[in-house]
This record gives C-alpha cells, sequence and structure tokens, in this order.
C-alpha cells in the first residue's frame, strides 16, 4: 500500500554521475576524501560511464585535470584538452550515452579561481570570454549539455550567443543558477586539484544566507538563454530547490555535492547510519523538493539498488 501511495519515485534516468578525467593511460587514482570515486584516464573513463550507462543512469557530467595549468586557463578552451578528448573519446565508445560537461576554469587556472584575475580580483568580463570558448569547444567535441558552474554575471548570454553563432543552437544549457559559496565543495576541490591558491569564491558565488537572490538568479539565468536550472549544494538548500520547481517552468536540477556525499559516507563507514537509507533518502528527499535531475555521486550505487 506504501507503494501504491508514494508521492515520489526515483529513477536512474534522474542521476548524472560526475566524473573526473585525467591526461595519461590506465590511471584509476582513488580519491581518498570521496570512496568510489577516482581520477580516470580517457581509457578508464570510458570503462566507468560503459557501466553507468548499462545501469541506465541518465548521464555523466566530465570535470577535466589537466597537467598543466595557467594564468589564463588555456586547458579550458583547447579544442585538443582534456575535456575535449574525453567527451570525444566517449561519444565514440558509448553511443546513446548523455555527456555533460562542466564549463569553468577553475581547474584550468594556476590560482584555482574560476577567471581571469586582475588586481588580486576575478574580472568577470574578461572571464565571459575564456568561458564562451570553453562552451563552444565543448559543444564541437560533441557534449550534448553544457553547465556552466564559474557563476559570473552574464555568462549564460554570452555562452547562448557563442553556441548561436558556432552552429550550436540545438546546444542547451543547464545553469549552475543558484550555487553556493560553499563548505561542502571541500572533497571535491582535493579531486579537481581547485583550491583557490588565496582569497575564496565569495565574490562570485552566493551567500548561504540569502533565498530571494537566488530567485533573481535563476530569473536572469533564464532570460539569458538557460533551458535548465541548477541549485547546488543540495540537502542544505531544499528550500531553494523548491522555489526554483514554483517559479519557473523549466527541468530543475540539484547537485549532491562531494561534501553531502562523503559525510554520509564517512557517518556509514563508523556505524553511526546505514548508507543505503541515507543514500535513498537523501535522494528522495532531492527529488520531493522539485528537482527532476540530481547530479550525485551515488548514481551508480543508487541504481543498482533501484
Ligand atoms: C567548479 C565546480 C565546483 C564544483 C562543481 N563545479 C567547485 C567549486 O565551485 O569550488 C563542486 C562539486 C562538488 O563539491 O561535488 N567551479
Amino acid at each position: 500500500m506504501r507503494d501504491l501511495v508514494r508521492e515520489t519515485h526515483l529513477q536512474p534516468s534522474n542521476f548524472i554521475l560526475p566524473l573526473f578525467v585525467v591526461e595519461g593511460e590506465g590511471i584509476r587514482k582513488e580519491i581518498k576524501s570521496m570512496p568510489g570515486n577516482a581520477q580516470l584516464s580517457i581509457d578508464e573513463l570510458v570503462k566507468e560511464a560503459q557501466e553507468a550507462k548499462s545501469l541506465g543512469v541518465g548521464g555523466v557530467i566530465l570535470f577535466g585535470i589537466p597537467k598543466h595549468k595557467d594564468e589564463d586557463a588555456t586547458g579550458a578552451y583547447d579544442d585538443e584538452g582534456i575535456v575535449q578528448q574525453a567527451v570525444a573519446a566517449l561519444k565514440s565508445e558509448v553511443p546513446g550515452l548523455l555527456v555533460v560537461t562542466d564549463v569553468c576554469n577553475c581547474e584550468y587556472t594556476s590560482h584555482g579561481h574560476c577567471g581571469k584575475i586582475i588586481d588580486d580580483d576575478v574580472d568577470n568580463d574578461i572571464t565571459l570570454n575564456w568561458l564562451a570558448q570553453g562552451a563552444v569547444s565543448h559543444a564541437r567535441a560533441g557534449a550534448d549539455i553544457v553547465a556552466p558552474s564559474d557563476m559570473m554575471d552574464g555568462r549564460v548570454g554570452a555562452i547562448r550567443a557563442a553556441l548561436d553563432d558556432a552552429g550550436f543552437s540545438h546546444i542547451p544549457i543547464m545553469s549552475y543558477a543558484a550555487k553556493y559559496a560553499s563548505s561542502f565543495y571541500g572533497p571535491f576541490r582535493d579531486a579537481a586539484e581547485s583550491a583557490p591558491q588565496f582569497g575564496d569564491r565569495r565574490s562570485y558565488q552566493m551567500d548561504p544566507a540569502n533565498a530571494r537572490e537566488a530567485v533573481k538568479e535563476m530569473a536572469l539565468d533564464l532570460e539569458e538563454g538557460a533551458d535548465m536550472l541548477m541549485v547546488k549544494p543540495a540537502m542544505p538548500y531544499l528550500d531553494i530547490i523548491k522555489a526554483a520547481h514554483e517559479n519557473f517552468d523549466v527541468p530543475i536540477a540539484a547537485y549532491q555535492v562531494s561534501g553531502e556525499f562523503s559525510m554520509i559516507q564517512a557517518a556509514a563507514s563508523n556505524g553511526w547510519i546505514d548508507l543505503e537509507r541515507a543514500m535513498m533518502e537523501s535522494l528522495t528527499c532531492i527529488k520531493r523538493a522539485g528537482a527532476s535531475i540530481i547530479l550525485t555521486y551515488f548514481a551508480k550505487d543508487a541504481s543498482r539498488l533501484l
């Protein structure tokens, strides 16, 4: 009877699995703070993506970790860059898999910030150009969706215009519209080797204390041409997911970030909570709040269980 009256149902197709890709071959370097996740070279990435696809996972989102980082994040928008190569490999080796790319610069800059540094601060408008070029290079490689996560003002519009100009008007933008300056990104920054070398990201990411501002950020991104809106992190921001769902008639995504994942793993490995139940409960509640797409490091495990 509970099944009959249940209001929220999870499906593997709701999930997007984040994957970290590095240069080289035969590399599967475990990320200590994120059990079960690894930095993968392209050959290993293909295997991981095949497994995800066979479990029915909705898609993958790629984060590139280049060997060479510089002031101007050149690897982020290089047609031969690590993510661009990875997208092309997935498109040819895992046909039918939905491939999303994270469009950002912090993994590619020597200073770890998401944009061009001028006088110790990120310059919004110069950064827009990098992002637009990055998104176009991802589309050229075969990406199905681009997901800008940098939080520069005006980036969705800049990316949309650049995609349209380059003949990619059919490629949708999933905007990290309400992305907070959160402590829960800690393990990711180990995984992606992208911790800022000085300062923090509070001048471009949102203040966790603000909710109405999130609605404004989302409205602006939609005006600029976003097709889907993302809220990030997920669990501490269920009210924001709900506001997104109530205010806007587009698909809503939520990112259950690294810290959320690792907290559950850590508590479970201490025997303090039950891993499977906590995993499914957290995902169900994120969906109940209004997200139809969930980016989660649990994508494979949850799909297996479903
Ligand atoms: C890149 C980016 C980050 C995450 C996704 N894209 C890190 C950050 O903003 O510092 C975090 C994802 C996670 O914690 O799982 N800007």
